[in-house]
């Protein structure tokens, strides 16, 4: 059984108002989409803007609601969760997006920003959420330094490792990435790539990640999805899709991409952080 079973999914939004102010068009956002996702896996959701990539992503976290399908996570059918349960569930899938300004309460410091979920989720002492909080600094290559630090006090980078940080708090074992590192710096995107793909193989982490470019799909993806006006187009392992794609979209879609990186290349140049890091 995956850890994550999508089937049917579909949503539309309306586009438009007849004379009476009623809603009288639709257009679908997404469209029968059905895909699986097993422990420790990333699968990659890629295609144009506007092919329906971060509507996806929101459905399967129920931050949207879909019109008609199933998502089934870890055998559990997250569409029929309420209240507590969906709660409880989310704790388990987390979500990292794009702009780590927009997602940090820029009145928090970093070290009550990370032991909020901890705050509301566990029954932890306060001294053992310090622990734990320090812990989480350390695995995302931020010393205990910024633990009283403003999210105004750092660069994107170290904020999105302060994003990452709190979404791996109560051990998620799926988290969907919206574009997390299309905000930040060129310089700075191979080494936020690189700790999302070590904190996979240290975690057993599966990933859902939306992304456009395709050059830093080919890094960290096992498996992609390539989605255009909101259906699938193909699905297929990594290697497959970029080196035999069966499609005319997937096909224009990689000509598109300047000269990809290659595979695990990215990792020697930009150089994993470490504990005890200073980040970026
Ligand atoms: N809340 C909404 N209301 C109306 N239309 C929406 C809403 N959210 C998304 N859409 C529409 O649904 C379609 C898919 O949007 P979505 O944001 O999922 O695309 P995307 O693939 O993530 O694009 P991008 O790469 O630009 O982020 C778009 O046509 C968009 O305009
Ligand atoms: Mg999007």
């Amino acid at each position: 059984m995956s850890l994550l079973e999508v089937t049917g999914l579909s949503k539309s939004f309306s586009s438009g108002r007849d004379l009476l102010g009623r809603r009288n068009r639709w257009t679908y956002a997404v469209r029968d989409v059905s895909f699986t996702i097993d422990r420790g896996e990333c699968l990659a959701v890629v295609g144009e803007s506007g092919a329906g990539k971060s509507t996806v992503g929101r459905m399967v976290l129920r931050l949207i609601e879909p019109d008609t399908g199933t998502i089934t996570f870890d055998g559990v059918d997250v569409r029929s969760l309420k209240g507590g349960q969906l709660r409880r569930l989310r704790q388990r899938m987390q979500m990292i997006f794009q702009d780590p300004y927009s997602s940090l309460d820029p009145r928090m410091r970093v070290a009550d920003a990370v032991a909020e979920p901890l705050v509301v989720h566990s029954t932890m002492d306060a001294a053992a959420r310090d622990r734990r909080v320090a812990e989480l600094l350390d695995t995302v290559g931020l010393g205990s330094r910024y633990l009283a630090r403003y999210p105004a006090e750092l660069s994107g980078g170290q904020l999105q490792r302060v994003a990452i940080a709190r979404a791996l708090a109560l051990n998620p074992s799926l988290i969907v990435c919206d574009e997390p590192v299309a905000a930040l710096d060129v310089s700075v995107r191979a080494q936020v790539l690189n700790l999302l793909k070590d904190l996979q193989e240290e975690f057993g982490l599966a990933y859902l990640f939306v992304c456009h470019d395709l050059a830093l799909v080919e890094v960290i993806a096992d498996s992609v999805l390539v989605m255009a006006a909101g259906q699938v187009v193909e699905r297929g392992g990594v290697e497959q899709i970029f080196r035999t794609p069966s499609q005319e979209y997937t096909k224009r879609l990689l000509a598109a991409t300047p000269v990809p990186i290659p595979r695990h290349a990215a990792r020697g140049h930009a150089g994993a952080p470490h504990p005890g890091a200073t980040g970026v």
